[in-house]
């Protein structure tokens, strides 16, 4: 195991009816005048914001509200929102929603109080300071609400990148697994399969002698696999809800990838895809995640093995490790296709012909020289076949 630091400072509170808290939490984390930061309308339709506001208004704390962020958020919503937040006074930003909108409001956050470009972070400086940012998730995904990071499509250019800091860290997170019961059957798949990935971006190591946080990531796989067609199935599950609540949260605030190398070649592969085709970033992983896998297994055939045997419960070959190794990685792809995830460019609304765009923006684009880096350096031709894979 590698030396780590390990700082996850953000207050959780969990379960039912705990966004009726948020205007005490604000005060507790030092809020005085807030922006409320929403996507397209799932909150204003639950009624959700109205609770958010009445909880904000029992503490007498001013508002102010910014609505309409995307998947995949723009860079332009954020310009806007800096600009609000600086007339306005606002120093605290309360994201009510999704990835999206929360990664959206971490940019703002940053930005606010930033004399230049908030893009400079989303081009690899660190982000050491921000307003301080609260969130009430409504959708188990990208893990945003207890991870450092926030991705941002560039609309000069349609490029998805991202940027870290402990400073973006939520103060607190509310997570209420009764508000995901709304989401449609596409969207919740599309976020367990993004919870999955980033359990497999850091399964997906060149560090040796990790068995605490493989076991951890493997229960959490776990999970996903149990929780996962039970929740389709029966959308209104709340205990299934909150196990894939939670998991979503652990599998992203990184206690299971301290210590360890990991991999994030799917993930940046994807970015691409969902950045030129706006399709949902878990949908696009589904697609990706089997590709990659299948392209890199030979660098660690052990390592797939170990994955297919403990977490898909493949038998071992000990003569043909390599079958093993590609029997998991079918069962995951088997799995994300009986969620209703798309298993090809074509279902994802991908387009073979784009794929040397898709590969200069990936291996060049924003500076970058030619390789990505992680569980294996990938360079343009690597990135070429894997998306010629997916088609
Ligand atoms: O915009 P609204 O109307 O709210 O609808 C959203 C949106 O259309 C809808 N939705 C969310 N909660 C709902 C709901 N609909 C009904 N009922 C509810 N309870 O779901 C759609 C998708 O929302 P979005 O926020 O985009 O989903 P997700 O949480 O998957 O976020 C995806 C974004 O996160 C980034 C991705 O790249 C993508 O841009 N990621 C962020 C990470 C991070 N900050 O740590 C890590 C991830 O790997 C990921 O890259
Ligand atoms: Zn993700």
């Amino acid at each position: 195991m590698e030396n780590f630091n390990f700082y996850s400072p953000t207050f959780f509170a969990f379960g039912k009816d705990r966004e009726l808290e948020t205007g005490s939490l604000v005060k507790r984390f030092g809020g005085s005048k807030v922006l409320i930061h929403y996507g397209g309308g799932s909150v204003v339709r639950s009624g959700l914001l109205d609770r958010v506001k009445a909880s904000l208004e029992k503490e007498e704390l001013p508002y102010i509200v910014l609505g309409g962020v995307r998947p995949n958020p723009r860079s332009g919503l954020v310009y806007e929102g800096i600009e609000l937040c600086r007339r306005e006074k606002v120093d605290f930003i309360l994201a009510v929603g999704g990835g999206s909108v929360i990664d959206s409001s971490k940019a703002i956050a940053a930005g606010t109080i930033y004399d230049g470009d908030f893009w400079d972070f989303y081009s690899g400086k660190r982000i050491e300071e921000a307003l301080p940012v609260g969130t009430i998730l409504t959708i188990a995904a990208a893990g945003s609400e207890g991870s450092p990071d926030s991705v941002i499509t560039l609309e000069d250019g349609m490029f998805k990148r991202g940027a870290s800091g402990d400073a973006i860290r939520p103060k607190f997170s509310i997570l209420n697994p009764a508000l995901t019961q709304t989401l449609p059957p596409y969207q919740t798949a599309a976020g367990i399969t993004d919870i999955l990935a980033h359990l497999h971006e850091r399964y997906l190591t060149n560090t040796k002698e990790v068995e605490v946080t493989d076991r951890l990531i493997e229960g959490l796989m776990l999970t996903m696999i149990h929780e996962g067609p039970r929740v389709i199935a029966d959308p209104d599950c709340y205990e299934a809800r909150a196990n894939i609540m939670w998991a979503g949260m652990m599998a992203h605030n990184n206690s299971c990838g301290v210590g360890r190398s990991q991999d994030w070649n799917s993930h940046n592969i994807e970015h691409e895809l969902s950045a030129m085709y706006d399709c949902a970033h878990g949908a696009g992983l589904a697609v990706t995640m089997p590709a990659v896998f299948r392209y890199v297994m030979d660098h660690d055939v052990m390592r797939f093995a170990q994955l297919a045997v403990r977490v898909w419960g493949c038998q071992m070959d000990f003569a043909h490790p390599e079958k093993t190794a590609a029997a998991g990685i079918d069962a995951l792809q088997w799995f994300l296709v009986s969620l209703g995830m798309p298993a090809n460019f074509e279902e994802l609304g991908a387009k073979e012909e784009d794929i040397p765009e898709l590969v200069r923006v990936l291996c060049r684009g924003d500076g970058r020289d030619g390789t990505i880096s992680g569980f294996v350096t990938l360079d343009e031709e690597d990135c070429t076949e894997i998306y010629k894979m997916m088609v």
